[in-house]
């Protein structure tokens, strides 16, 4: 039986602390460095907003009432600085298309942003975006760690055809995606 977008978002909210958070200086860690970071080469890559960002989008982690037509989906990480160290109260901004491949740009439909928590972490609970001409399936973010400069970027699905034809896609970029009892969960660190 496979789990359900809560359960793993309960899991990933239990793990205790990142090893490397406690690291002291001079200390080897005890754990191996989570590999998407730890080397600037290893940044989480920026990528343009498109013309459908607005600011202002609402503070809340649940998206999902906006569509509720759509596929259900729980995407959830950390926000990681350069030595692999959880960045809490970094903004963690998403927009993304509708279940028909449509944007609001009158409201907040499926815009909203957070801080992360003191452990560095961020989700939100959404929809799988429809496709729209010239693109592949794909979420918009901004994420802000204090005192540093936004990152503008996007994250991608595994496995979808036209990833290949879309010219702004990135295989580091891509979501870990889990299928659940009650639709997907999606996973990804921001490196900023
Ligand atoms: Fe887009």
């Amino acid at each position: 039986m496979l789990p359900t977008r809560r359960s793993l978002l309960a899991a990933f909210l239990a793990v205790p602390a990142l090893p490397v958070a406690n690291r002291a200086e001079g200390q080897e860690p005890t754990l191996p460095l989570t590999p998407a970071c730890g080397d600037d080469e290893d940044l989480t890559p920026a990528l343009t907003a498109g013309p459908f960002y607005k600011p202002d989008a609402p503070l809340r982690h649940e998206l999902s009432g906006d569509a509720p037509n759509g596929k259900r989906i729980t995407i959830a990480g950390y926000v990681l600085d350069g030595n692999c160290r959880p960045v809490a109260d970094s903004l963690v901004e998403i927009w993304h298309a509708d279940d028909t491949g449509a944007y609001d740009t009158r409201g907040y439909r499926l815009r909203g942003h957070q801080m992360t928590d003191k452990r560095g972490r961020w989700w939100f609970g959404t929809i799988v975006p429809a496709l729209y001409p010239g693109r592949t399936r794909h979420y918009h973010f901004r994420v802000r760690r204090p005192g540093a400069a936004v990152l503008t970027t996007q994250l991608f699905f595994p496995n979808e055809p036209q990833n290949d034809r879309d010219r702004l896609y990135s295989p580091s970029l891509l979501l870990d995606i889990r299928d659940t009892e009650d639709g997907k969960f999606g996973r990804f660190d921001f490196v900023v």
